[in-house]
């Protein structure tokens, strides 16, 4: 069983380039079946969710080639548009799928998603869309199957700005005969990516960042080649890393907007830290101080996905932090294991109490899930000793080379 070990302690120096981003990614490969041709998408890690990703759509009959970071598809060989049990139960966001492929094929069959278990994830809201675009959606013991006789524009207020409900909501939306609004969108930067490569395909989206986005939907689409943005998730876990280490790292890659929140708690957390457009210096003594309470909500608040690794780099923190999860349910499994590197965290509900331990010292751990598994890496590099981490599958998810990265910077980590 492969395990990641950690000898703690070490401070990290120098600078990593940050990787395209997942929830970017994802939604994109969905996309380029709408257009029936070739889209060239650079900048795609090697994560075992693209992969993932890559299975459906080969399984849907296009055609996949990888070269480096640039996956190119072919999706005017696309014959199918059902998706095996086994692909779905991969991961949470190949329901994405659902609203491309009927977009496509005017038929979608699935059944419900997996992912990381962070509590109930109903995919009600994407349904409701769809049904509102004109989708007939029969569900039977966890099978869905969707048929339409043709999308129609519509107007569609989401109850929640979910991130997977208005992505599906857009790609179907371009399969549909005219103008669709979706209110109450999410405003995640990975929802601006998704638009900026459908308007390359030549989609007509547009208002992507705000809370209403409109598409013009029934646009034959072309060829595209785009490149996908950075994962602002895996900067957070690297200035994490680096405050709770001690060090100075410099991220790159990421626009310093998307990450005010993570970069303004880590500086009143006592880091110093200095920005330029896609540029983030932080450098830490790694005596950090506690900082006010934070509340994950949607975008642009906390993001529910840097919480685990921002609580790990603050477990030695002088003081009392408070954290409240509104996203997820189970978004803290990590902390138990935290706990059992001398971290003092209370949690009750969706409330986490982290009072700053002298110390932290090296455990076995094992990842619960794929963002949890990140804050064991974090507190890992702050700890006295030696930490093994297993259940990487999860971390595998979405960070691509996480130990070489973290090596480069000096962290004594390495995988077995
Ligand atoms: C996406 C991200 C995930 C991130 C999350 C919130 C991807 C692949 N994943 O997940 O990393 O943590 O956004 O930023 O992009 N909800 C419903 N009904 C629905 C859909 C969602 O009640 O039909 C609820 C969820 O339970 C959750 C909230 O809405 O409480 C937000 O979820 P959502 O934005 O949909 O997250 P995902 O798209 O699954």
């Amino acid at each position: 069983m492969s395990e990641i070990i950690i000898s703690g302690g070490k401070r990290l120096e120098g600078a990593v380039h940050v990787h395209g981003a997942k929830n970017s990614v994802l939604p994109i490969l969905a996309a380029t079946i709408l257009s029936g041709s070739v889209s060239v998408i650079h900048n795609c890690p090697r994560l075992s969710d693209v992969d993932a990703t890559v299975a459906i759509l080969e399984h849907l009959g296009c055609r996949v080639s990888r070269e480096g970071q640039t996956v190119t598809v072919d999706s005017s060989t696309l014959d199918r548009c059902d998706i095996p049990d086994h692909l779905m139960r991969e991961m949470r966001s190949s329901v994405i799928f659902l609203g491309a492929v009927l977009a496509r094929t005017g038929e979608a069959r699935l059944c419900a998603p997996g992912g990381c278990e962070l509590g109930p994830r109903p995919i009600d809201l994407h349904l409701a869309a769809l049904r509102r675009l004109g989708a007939d959606i029969r569900e039977k013991g966890g099978d869905l199957r969707c048929r339409t006789k043709g999308l129609r524009g519509t107007e569609i207020s989401l109850t929640i700005p979910s991130v997977g409900a208005t992505e599906n909501a857009m790609l179907a939306a371009c399969g549909a005969k005219g103008e669709t609004v979706i209110y109450n969108a999410a405003r995640e930067p990975e929802i601006v990516d998704l638009q900026q490569f459908l308007n390359a395909c030549g989609a007509r989206v547009r208002g992507a960042g705000s809370s209403a986005v409109v598409v013009e939907g029934g646009i034959p689409l072309h060829m595209a080649e785009y490149t996908v943005m950075a994962d602002r998730i895996c900067a957070a876990t690297y200035l994490s890393a680096a405050a709770i280490a001690g060090g100075e790292i410099e991220v790159e890659g990421v626009p310093r907007s998307q990450l005010v929140l993570i970069t303004d708690l880590f500086s009143a957390a006592g880091c110093r830290i200095r920005a330029e457009e896609r540029r983030i210096w932080l450098e830490s003594d790694g005596r950090l101080r506690s900082v006010p309470p934070v509340r994950t909500a949607p975008y642009p608040g906390f993001p529910t996905d840097a919480q685990p690794p921002v609580m790990a780099a603050l477990t030695k923190a002088r003081g009392t932090t408070v954290f409240v999860e509104t996203m997820f349910e189970n978004r803290y499994r990590h902390t138990q294991e935290l706990v059992r590197m001398g971290a003092d965290i209370r949690v009750e509900g969706r409330v986490a109490v982290v009072c700053g331990a002298e110390k932290l010292h090296g455990a076995n751990l094992e990842a619960a899930d794929l963002r949890g598994g990140a804050a064991l890496v974090v507190a890992a590099l702050g700890a006295e000793g030696e930490s093994r981490i297993s259940g990487l599958h999860h971390i595998d998810r979405g960070y691509a080379d996480l130990t070489e990265r973290l090596a480069a910077l000096g962290g004594a980590i390495y995988r077995n």
